[in-house]
């Protein structure tokens, strides 16, 4: 069964499951609890005087003692009991009980609106019969019918903060139903920004089923898309992206320009993500230029003037500067700040408890040592919350969950089964939890279900994962402990979720979960099927707490983080022309949320390079003259205006850092591979990389690469570029404990290798110096091809070859495609050890990488001291060689330039189609002296070095 089939048939089974829940449900509540509110029984919900609307309650750990709670109420469930348990010997963590926070009580600009303030109203309102098929349901619930007027009956710009599971999407339906309603609403553009891939595919499934009888498509357009379906999604009337991938969309939009003319709604969900750095700015830059692009467009074609400018809808978690997104998202053409829904707990389906316990971490405990430390506070937590129903225990890696479902299992050793067992209600359960046990194949997961524990990670087979999930929605299984990747789009609800550790691993090393990844899991707790409550606990350390505290409590202030990358979104934007002058830089900034948040919070927005407070017209002059120094920019009239460079073209095509980009532009001429190498690894990018004390290790390394690093390793920098190295000469790493940790990271860093390595190249064929840029190719199509070109591994470029194969072809003497080709498919099979016919298939595979043929014929001119030369370039293998690669057609770079004097005489980018085609051009140079040569090269964008030819 194949990916994409196994995981339909999976979700299809837990919605059924789902159903069947629904149908036959323990307790089986108003799906939309806040609908309470109209009913007579039970209390409308407490107003904000009341102070009793927020359940959030967070406590810090700073007394000795638990805090003890009133014993849950007794409940009649279908889920085994939890009894209380003390696990052996836990370490005591200092305890206090914090009185519960109230959100009301601390919003003194509360704008919310309460649940029983209008009427319901019905989808039976909505104009043409065909629209009333989106909305599954009759009515809308409370904070749908208070969104209702400004969503569906007008065109105003809309900022909705709502709690999750509140029915948010549903408003974003609202403006959708009423554009494609209008008469020519069939060709509109709408485009949903979400921030995680996962997300986007979540809503494109969802959408592409509710609006497909309506005739309108869906398509999604995220780093996976593949050139392919990028076509087809443009010519979806639903764009479902992220804000990097609509970033690098709208910085060519004018390659775009009749997509973009189409846009006319910009759904942006989870807007709160502003306050995430780099993410944040570049949701910031989007809106911004889509505005811009908006007007352009609008410019450039009259009969499009007399229409309504660009609308925007933004969702948002709770916070208490919902009021500033507004501002920051005014209607262009009449200045008004667009409409706000600010809606408040009580607007959530399932009620949730929220409580945010701090750890003290010992002096020297390291993370793992910390981990273990709230393993033993785990059974406690779970048997004081969960109240026997189902708990999620996330945790941010495979061995964490494995830890703690060892220490749940360890904790439940000595109790008894029916008595006081915690996960294990019956007899009768025991055994089909040892049946369920002999299910699965993965080798721990069996040793824990018998103890009624599952865990839950990406290594586990599809058919186990599958299980786990059936078996805790239908209440066999009590507790799962997974890796926090398990939020993120499978539909677990569970009562209690617990959040065991906030660090997580990330691109740069561990680092604190961000506000995302804490809503996601959050967004578990709560089964409205169910319950009408859910629990959610957060364990991390002590210093930690208060941070979450306000997070989860909606109390954490929304920030702008554009000025920390300021200077290369002003870049992107000067060649993108929407900045050419002082004045359109300040106009433009003043455009952003960062000036929103400015005004407000001057002291926080320092120049992220000298620290020190900065204006908007400071920001401005500042990153402008940065620009030109390092040659990015062009500056005319005493600086007043400014123009792109070629360099600054490619810094914005390849996202380079502005420090990056300086110092390559800086660096001298005629470079060696060490020396560039060095370059490479010295960029910002992997600066945030964090060291682990593994630098014994690492010098032992150091002795086999290609390019030993002299002395000890000290900068991140050196560490970079021996991980490069080691990647480049296929250097195995031996010592265990670090295998997992050194790959994770070269992972990493050869990711950011790849494009600032192109964009060295680029950068050194732009200052036509001819030796850097066959540098700069040769390290960049070997960090392409993860091997030195020198080297054996180059055939890993044949598909099927990986490094063992690879070093086996070379030690039999077989060291390039060329000596490959040559060879017999046995001769192949015989060198691999292989069966037959796997010799044709990789030969086949071989034959499908490009060869490129250079001729060229050197004329002098007869009494001219010129030369003349006759170049054609051709494909040795037309007919085999593939020319479309999976990101779109493949490409050659031919260039040619003299040695002696490092000159770059000719440089050109070819598609592999023109090359088949056949191409040919001339150069002419003055012969200088007799010694004069050329030497040509041309090379396939992405593979090896192939023919070289000097004259
Ligand atoms: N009026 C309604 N009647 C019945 N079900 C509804 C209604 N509105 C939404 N729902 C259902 O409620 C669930 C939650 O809705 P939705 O995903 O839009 O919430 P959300 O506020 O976006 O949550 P999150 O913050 O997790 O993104 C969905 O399953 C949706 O189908
Ligand atoms: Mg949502």
């Amino acid at each position: 069964m194949n990916k994409k089939v196994m995981k339909e048939w999976r979700y299809r089974e837990l919605k059924t499951l789902l159903k069947n829940f629904e149908r036959n449900p323990v307790r089986n509540h108003s799906m939309f609890p806040s609908l309470r509110a109209y009913s007579s029984n039970r209390p409308a919900p407490p107003q904000p005087s009341s102070s009793t609307s927020s359940p959030v309650r967070v406590n810090h750990y700073a007394d000795p003692s638990m805090p003890l709670y009133p014993p849950p109420n007794a409940m009649t469930h279908a889920y085994p009991t939890t009894q209380t348990h003390t696990p052996p010997n836990p370490p005591t963590p200092n305890t206090q009980i914090r009185a519960p926070v109230h959100l009301a009580a601390n919003n003194s600009n509360d704008q919310r609106v309460r649940p029983n303030s209008t009427g319901l109203r019905a989808v039976a309102e909505l104009k043409g019969d065909s629209f009333k098929a989106v909305f599954p349901f009759k009515l809308f619930n409370p904070m749908q019918s208070l969104c209702f007027d400004v969503a569906y009956k007008s065109d105003s710009n809309l900022v909705v903060s709502a709690p999750t599971g509140s029915g948010k999407t549903c408003v974003m339906e609202l403006a959708i139903v009423r554009l494609i309603s209008k008469p020519d609403g069939q060709h509109a553009k709408i485009v949903y920004v979400a921030p995680t891939k996962a997300l986007c595919s979540e809503r494109v499934a969802d959408w592409k089923n509710k609006f497909r009888m309506l005739g309108i498509t869906c398509g999604e357009l995220t780093g996976d898309t593949d050139s392919a379906n990028v076509r087809e999604v443009q010519q979806s009337n639903i764009i479902v992206t992220t804000p990097e991938k609509w970033d690098s969309m709208t910085r060519r939009w004018r390659d775009y320009k009749q997509l973009m003319e189409l846009v006319q709604l910009i759904l942006i969900d989870e807007v709160h993500l502003l306050n995430e750095p780099r993410r944040g700015a570049v949701l910031e830059v989007i809106v911004s230029r889509m505005r811009t692009v908006n007007a352009e467009c609008a410019m450039m074609n009259p009969n499009r003037q007399n229409k309504k400018a660009l609308r925007i809808l933004a969702i948002s978690a709770t916070a208490p500067n919902i009021d500033d997104i507004a501002v920051w998202l005014k209607e262009a053409d009449t200045g008004r700040r667009a409409e706000c829904k600010v809606f408040g707990e009580e607007f959530r389906p399932v009620q949730l408890v929220k409580h945010v316990f701090g750890y003290p971490a010992r002096m020297n405990t390291n993370d793992f040592q910390f981990d273990k430390v709230l393993d033993y506070r785990l059974g406690e937590v779970i048997s004081r919350f969960s109240e026997g129903k189902p708990a999620l225990v996330f945790c941010s890696t495979r061995k964490s969950v494995e830890s703690a479902a060892a220490q749940l299992v360890s904790d439940s050793m000595p109790c008894t089964i029916g008595r006081d067992h915690p996960y294990i209600r019956s007899q009768l359960h025991q055994m089909e939890l040892q049946e369920l046990s002999q299910m699965v194949s993965d080798k721990k997961l069996a040793e824990y279900l018998p103890h009624g524990i599952a865990i839950h990670y990406g290594s586990l087979t599809q058919q186990d994962r599958a299980l786990v999930e059936s078996k805790f929605i239908s209440g066999h299984l009590s507790i799962v402990c997974a890796t926090s990747t398990l939020s993120v789009g499978v539909n677990l609800p569970a009562h209690l979720v617990i959040i065991k550790g906030t660090q997580q691993y990330r691109d740069t090393g561990y680092a604190e979960y961000s506000e995302l990844d804490v809503m996601q899991m959050m967004g578990r707790a709560g089964r409205p099927q169910f319950d009408d409550s859910g629990v959610v606990v957060i364990m991390t350390t002590v210093d930690k707490a208060k941070g979450y505290e306000n997070m989860v409590s909606g109390k954490e202030i929304i920030e702008s983080s554009l000025h920390e990358n300021l200077i290369e979104h002003l870049n992107a934007e000067v060649c993108l022309g929407t900045i050419r002058n002082v004045e359109l830089c300040i106009e433009w900034l003043k455009s952003t949320f960062l000036n929103v948040r400015m005004s407000k919070n001057p002291t926080r927005y320092k120049d992220p390079r000298d620290k020190q407070a900065a204006s908007l017209d400071s920001m401005c002059m500042k990153d402008l003259n940065l620009l030109a120094q390092a040659q990015l920019i062009q500056q005319q009239d005493e600086g007043m205006t400014v123009s792109p460079t070629d360099f600054g073209r490619v810094m914005a095509k390849y996202y380079v850092r502005f420090e990056t980009a300086r110092d390559i532009i800086a660096i001298s001429k005629g470079p060696s591979v060490k020396k560039l190498l060095e370059c490479l690894s010295n960029s910002i990018e992997f600066s945030e990389l964090k060291y682990r004390n593994d630098k014994t290790y690492l010098n032992t390394l150091n002795k086999v690469v290609k390019y030993p690093i002299s002395g000890k390793l000290k900068t991140v920098g050196e560490r970079v570029n021996l991980l490069i190295q080691c990647c480049l000469g296929s250097v195995k790493f031996t010592e265990q404990k670090l295998v997992g940790m050194l790959s994770l990271d070269t992972n990493v860093i050869m990711k950011h290798a790849e494009r600032l390595s192109k964009f060295m190249f680029e950068v050194c064929q732009l200052k036509r110096d001819f030796q850097a840029t066959e540098v700069a190719l040769e390290i960049s199509n070997s960090i392409h091809a993860k091997a030195w070109e020198s080297n054996g591994h180059h055939l890993k470029q044949i598909e099927s070859i990986g490094p063992v194969h690879a070093k086996a072809l070379f030690d039999a003497g077989v060291r390039t495609v060329q000596d490959f080709l040559q060879k017999s498919p046995e001769h192949i099979e015989g060198i691999l050890n292989k069966g037959r016919l796997t010799g044709n298939k990789l030969m086949e595979a071989a034959r499908s990488l490009a060869q490129i043929k250079l001729e060229v014929t050197e004329c002098e001119l007869y009494g001219k001291n010129d030369i003349e030369y006759y170049v054609h370039i051709s494909l040795l293998n037309p007919t085999t060689a593939k020319l479309v690669g999976k990101k779109g057609p493949l490409n050659a770079y031919f260039f040619a330039g003299s040695e002696s004097d490092n000159l770059l005489l000719e440089f050109r980018k070819y598609s592999l189609r023109d090359i088949q085609a056949g191409q040919k051009l001339t150069i002419k140079v003055k012969k200088l002296s007799a010694m004069y040569k050329l030497k040509f090269v041309v090379v396939v964008e992405d593979y090896g070095l192939l023919p070289y030819l000097n004259c």
